[in-house]
This record gives structure tokens, sequence and C-alpha cells, in this order.
């Protein structure tokens, strides 16, 4: 998708997700809202969700898309994400070593941290692509401002 249209459709979902995430601070009720929306809004997005962690693994949160991992341990984007406490765009999935596939369609991916209003890190967003290359720097810092609306004051 063309960057300015992109960064656009980002926009304007950032803008329904605050009016949308007025009604509960309650984390889950957050995440899935926020699930549902991207993955209805980009026809890239493959499958769209949240790990949680737990100790040292993740166990998957509210996500849309076809029935994923419910435990990630050892290694995997995810993972990776956590441990480096950054965001990690993957042109190629195939690529990435450690990589976890859930589901074998998927291409590309992308994993960005989600903070407490403490800036712990509870939590990470991921989305899948059947595509190669999908993500990119617009849709890292438009995640990232995403993420940060699931413990936002409300
Ligand atoms: N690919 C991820 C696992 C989660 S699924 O993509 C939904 C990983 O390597 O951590």
């Amino acid at each position: 998708m063309e960057t300015a249209k992109k960064q656009g459709r980002y926009e304007r979902i950032i803008l329904q997700l605050e009016e949308l995430l007025t009604k509960t601070s309650d984390p889950v009720a957050r995440m899935a809202t926020i699930a549902a929306v991207l993955s209805h809004k980009f026809d890239y997005y493959f499958w769209c969700g949240f790990y949680r962690i737990m100790g040292d693994q993740l166990i998957v949160g509210p996500y849309q898309g076809p029935v994923a991992c419910q435990v990630l341990k050892g290694g995997g984007v995810c993972l990776t994400c956590v441990r480096e406490n950054r965001s990690i765009v993957v042109e190629d999935v195939h690529k990435f070593p450690g990589h976890i596939a859930c589901d074998s369609r998927s291409n590309s991916e992308i994993v960005v941290p989600v903070y407490d209003r403490d800036r712990r890190l509870m939590a990470v967003l991921d989305v899948d692509s059947t595509a190669l290359g999908s993500f990119d720097d617009t849709d890292s810092i438009f995640l990232e401002k995403i993420a940060t609306l699931v413990y936002r004051e409300v």
C-alpha cells in the first residue's frame, strides 16, 4: 500500500480508536477492540492480535484471524521484540531465525511492544501478512501509537 494512503488510514483509525476506547480501561476489552478495528481496515492484515507476557512465555490475547499458537516460548519474532524491547519488522519470516509459524500462509510480520502507564512491558501487538514485505516504518510508527492506547488513562 502507498505510504500516504497507509498513513491517512492509520490516522483515521487512531481517531476512531480514541473514541471507542473511552468506555472502559480494561486492557483485554481494549486489545479486542484494537484487533477488530485494525483487521477490518487493512486488506494486507492476515492475522492481528496480542500476546501477553507471562514469565518467560507469551500467552495469546485477543486477536482476529486464523487460530494461532496459544503459547510462545524459546524464540520467535514476538519474544525477540520482548527481549530487545523494540519493534521488529520482518520482511520475510522464512529468513528470521527461530520464527514460529502458527500459520504457514504468513510471510511477513511486525511486532511492537505494549507498555503500561509505568512503562512496564506487558504485551506485544503482532500483525502477520501473507505477502512478503508488507510492513515498514509507517506501520511501526502507527502501531506503536496504537499500542499506547491499551493502557491509556480514560
Ligand atoms: N510468528 C510469531 C508467532 C505468532 S503468530 O505470528 C500469530 C513469532 O515468531 O513469534
